[in-house]
């Protein structure tokens, strides 16, 4: 098992085949759809916040770090009190907007960057291996089934053909075939020492953005995951052992299909619920309303006095005063978390938690 040696790309198969064009133009549509109707909204801050928790709740879960929605509202909110797998899930969020961050500004996804990422995922700076030892195993028997290439040198070599084929363009292969043939690189060179699948999942995104065929960081193929998660497993290890590259892509084709309809029906009820409630506050407390004011609200799940009060440029008391108000009419209900008071928007939580 040790001599496999990891080939570089791109892969020496025709990867377009029938039924993969098939579920290609599939997954380009719901892709195209979702697109479209993110492009359309104003504030999408907000409903990339919402998504992103979810797809750092799911990321994580892939790997064991097990949280609630309860948790993660703590650990966003007040850290100090909250469990150490949540504050995990809410450094793997921060990871994924300082890459979409990157690279939006750089238009590049670059091995360096790669390395920045896990190293927020992780709060640590161990960076590539540099220790023998690393190897999957399979949950259940503990049975080895993969070792990665070891040595840094052989790593960076790996990385770096990787990085060209992200960046540039030398086959005309789709790019949603390209992004299942990056994971499949990318988790088998697994280059750090834990971070990997989080790592790799962050890259999925950052790729559908690099290629323009998302503006902002909102399609995760996490929950999907899950859903069949052994079968994740199961044809990442085919791809190596049977050369069956066709089972995977069509396996992250379909992830992408049914994720971007999934994300389109959550995207568009927060957006209503945007509606509703603007529509309601204006109704019900017409000289508090302001179109910033519902921004903030819908920010995250949460707000805190400062955040309007920096937000709206009013006074403590003011914010105090809007709030309260809001709370009373049964927009936010509070709760005192650590030091601070902390107000929660329980109709977008609920939307979030619940995805429906
Ligand atoms: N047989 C395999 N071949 C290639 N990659 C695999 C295989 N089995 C699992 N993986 C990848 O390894 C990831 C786990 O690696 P790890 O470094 O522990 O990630 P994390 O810390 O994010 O937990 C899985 O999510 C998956 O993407
Ligand atoms: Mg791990």
């Amino acid at each position: 098992m040790s001599e496999y040696k990891l080939p570089m790309l791109p892969p020496n198969v025709d990867l377009e085949t029938k039924t993969v064009l098939k579920q290609l133009a599939r997954a380009n549509r719901a892709l195209a759809e979702l697109k479209g109707y993110a492009d359309t909204i104003p504030n999408k801050h907000i409903l990339l916040n919402a998504v992103m928790i979810n797809e750092a709740k799911d990321s994580s879960a892939i790997e064991n770090i097990i949280t609630t929605h309860d948790d993660l509202y703590k650990a966003m909110s007040d850290a100090s009190g909250a469990s150490s797998a949540a504050k995990e899930v809410v450094s793997y969020r921060t990871a994924l907007w300082f890459g979409y961050e990157q690279v939006k500004a750089r238009e590049m996804l670059t091995t360096n960057m790669i390395v920045e990422i896990q190293g927020v995922i992780e709060k640590n700076r161990a960076g590539i291996r540099k220790l023998p030892g690393t190897v999957l195993m399979n949950e259940r028997t503990g049975e080895t089934v993969y070792t990665p290439p070891s040595g840094e040198n052989e790593i960076r070599t790996l990385l770096s053909n990787l990085e060209k084929y992200i960046n540039e363009d030398f086959d005309d292969i789709d790019p949603l075939i390209k992004l299942a043939v990056i994971h499949y690189q990318f988790e088998s060179i697994h280059p750090f020492y834990d971070g990997n699948g989080r790592t790799g999942r962050i890259i999925n995104v950052l790729y559908l953005v690099l290629k323009e065929l998302l503006d902002s960081p909102i399609l995760y193929l996490s929950s999907y995951i899950i859903r069949n998660k052994s079968a994740y497993y199961k044809l990442l290890q085919e791809v190596r052992t049977e050369e069956n590259w066709e089972d995977w892509i069509i396996y992250i084709l379909t992830g992408i299909e049914e994720t971007a309809e999934e994300t389109l029906q959550i995207v568009k009820k927060i957006n209503a619920e945007v509606e509703t409630m603007s529509a309601e506050i204006k109704e019900k407390l017409p000289k508090i309303y302001s179109k910033e004011l519902i921004d903030l609200l819908f920010y995250e799940f949460y707000t805190k006095i400062a955040y309007i009060e920096n937000g709206l440029s009013v006074s403590r008391k003011t914010a105090v005063n809007y709030l309260n108000a809001l709370e009373k009419e049964g927009f936010l209900t509070s709760e005192k978390i650590g030091k601070e008071r902390i107000y929660q928007n329980k109709r977008l939580y609920d939307l979030v938690k619940y995805r429906r």
